[in-house]
This record gives C-alpha cells, sequence and structure tokens, in this order.
C-alpha cells in the first residue's frame, strides 16, 4: 500500500511582526520542532482530528478526494506554527504522492494561498520558514525570501502560556492603521529600518548590536498595542539577567519571547518570572521527505 511521510518546522518570528503583513520585511528562523503528515492509500477521505480547515483547503486546491491523512507534532498552542508547517507537508507530500513535483516557490504560492483562505490576512512568513528552512529575510506574500548564513544564534524561547489569537491582533493592528495611518506609517518604516540593520548585524554574529535593535523592536510593538504584561516582565526580566536584548516574537498578545543570550540566568530569570523556557534550536531543515 501506498505511503509517505513528510515533515517541516515550526518558526520563531526574530524581528518585523506587523509591519510584515504591510509590505516591510522580517526576519525569521525554522525551529528544530515539527510537524509531520503522512498520506495512506485509502477508499474514503479519512482526516485526522481537530482544525481540519487548512486540510480541507488544500484537498480542494489540489484536487484529491481519497486519501487518509494522519498529522503529528508539536501543540498548536505555543504558537510556533503548526498550522503552516502541516499546510506545507500536505502540499508536498501530495506532490510527491501523485508524482507531480513542485518547487519551493509553487508550494509557497499553493500553501500561501490556504493560509489566506482561512485566515483573511498574513504575511507568509511562516509558509516560507517551513519550506525553506534556515533562517529568512522575507518580505510580504514572498516578495523577497533571502536564505541568511547565520552563526548559532544565543536564542531563548520563553512560553507565556497564554494562546494569541493572531488573526484578532492583525485586525486590530488594521484597526488602528485606519484611525492612525501617519503614527502606524511612522512606526512600520522604523521597524523596517531595524529589520534592516539587525540583518547586517545578524550576517557578522554581533549578538549585542542584534539585541539593542530587538529592545527597540519591542518598543514599536508596545506601541502597536500588541504587547501584554505577562510578556513584558519575561522581556524585563530577561534583560535584567543579562539578556543582550529581547522582544516579543509573533502576534503578541501571549505565546513566545525570545532573548539574546543563552545562560541559565536568562532562563532562570524567564521561569522565575512565570514562563516556561522551550528547548528549540534555532536554523532547522525545511520541509523534507522522511
Ligand atoms: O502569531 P504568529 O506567530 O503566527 O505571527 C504573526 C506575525 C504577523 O506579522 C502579525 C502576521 C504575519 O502573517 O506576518
Amino acid at each position: 500500500m501506498k505511503k509517505i511521510t513528510v515533515s517541516a518546522p515550526g518558526k520563531i518570528m526574530l524581528m518585523g511582526e506587523h509591519a510584515v503583513v504591510y509590505g516591510y520585511p522580517c526576519i525569521v528562523t525554522a525551529v528544530s520542532e515539527r510537524m509531520t503528515v503522512t498520506l495512506e492509500e485509502s477508499d474514503e477521505m479519512i482526516l485526522p482530528p481537530g482544525d481540519t480547515r487548512f486540510i480541507e483547503i488544500i484537498l480542494e486546491m489540489m484536487q484529491v478526494s481519497m486519501m487518509k491523512i494522519s498529522t503529528n507534532g508539536f501543540s498548536s498552542g505555543y504558537g510556533l506554527g503548526s498550522s503552516s508547517a502541516i499546510t506545507v507537508s500536505l502540499v508536498k507530500a501530495l506532490s510527491e504522492y501523485i508524482g507531480k513535483k513542485l518547487n519551493k516557490k509553487q508550494i509557497f504560492d499553493i500553501a500561501y494561498k490556504a493560509v489566506l483562505k482561512v485566515q483573511g490576512k498574513g504575511s507568509g512568513f511562516d509558509v516560507a520558514a517551513a519550506i525553506w528552512g534556515g533562517t529568512l529575510y522575507f518580505v510580504t506574500g514572498g516578495k523577497v525570501i533571502e536564505p541568511l548564513h547565520i552563526k548559532e544564534m544565543p536564542l531563548v524561547v520563553g512560553y507565556t502560556g497564554v494562546k494569541a489569537d493572531t488573526v484578532s491582533l492583525i485586525q486590530n493592528v488594521a484597526e488602528k492603521m485606519e484611525k492612525e495611518s501617519e503614527k502606524m506609517q511612522r512606526i512600520y518604516d522604523a521597524i523596517g529600518k531595524l529589520v534592516d540593520d539587525a540583518k547586517i548585524q545578524m550576517l557578522v554574529g554581533d549578538w549585542g548590536r542584534v539585541g539593542k535593535f530587538m529592545n527597540y523592536n519591542q518598543e514599536y510593538l508596545r506601541d502597536l498595542g500588541v504587547s501584554t504584561p505577562l510578556l513584558e516582565q519575561l522581556i524585563s526580566s530577561s534583560i535584567s539577567a543579562g539578556a543582550y536584548g529581547a522582544k516579543l516574537s509573533g502576534a503578541g498578545g501571549g505565546d513566545c519571547m525570545i532573548t539574546l543570550g543563552d545562560n541559565n540566568d536568562i532562563k532562570k530569570a524567564i521561569q522565575d518570572a512565570g514562563g516556561a523556557v522551550l528547548d528549540i534550536k534555532t536554523n532547522a531543515e525545511g520541509v523534507r521527505v522522511e
């Protein structure tokens, strides 16, 4: 019986969230946590339990009607991009299964379309990370997808334990954009500049400078109204414990924060402030057949 398993990594947004929805760049890294999708021959459609909106859209787009699909991997609660990792794995698995090989850009276009259909808005940075892996400089909709060859980054990921609703956070920011468009435009311009500066310093491995840019980025995210008291607490505790810098990662409202400076004092400070430290490595490999 025909069977295929494909896996793709989750992601952590390093810099540039929210602004990237409006045409600016961001930097994202693929992480060691992966989702897998297994396809098996079947005479009926069998879907995995849970939210299958992304899967159903892909099946419709790729005109597949009979298949057993199972998924496995990390919890969707962390905000590490489980939906995009599943979506990308499924597109790759179906293309291999039916013998119609797709290149990375073709996988991106299909998976990103599915994400837009479910979420309405989004930059596609998570889809790109799941496909290309590594660390990417990414511009909205995949206009630029540039792999960055970065030395090992001393990154610690702190989890708030609070599930964020990305779609409503994007919506809140969009409403703010309508009311205060000039101010928001200034914030986005500044974030875009920070991302470009951080890219240069990441490539040379100057973590002190990158940490400073992260702190500035966090100030703008605070201005956008997407930070929370708990995120602020984890961020300030890690900096007091000696981190180069720290910020929330992703839409905000909960999920994860990141901090630069990998040592036990920083990890302990995050735990003491009420967060959990996730054991995550950056720069993971992109989608692959297992
Ligand atoms: O909540 P996350 O981790 O999926 O990150 C969302 C990042 C945004 O920039 C707010 C949205 C996007 O699609 O880029």
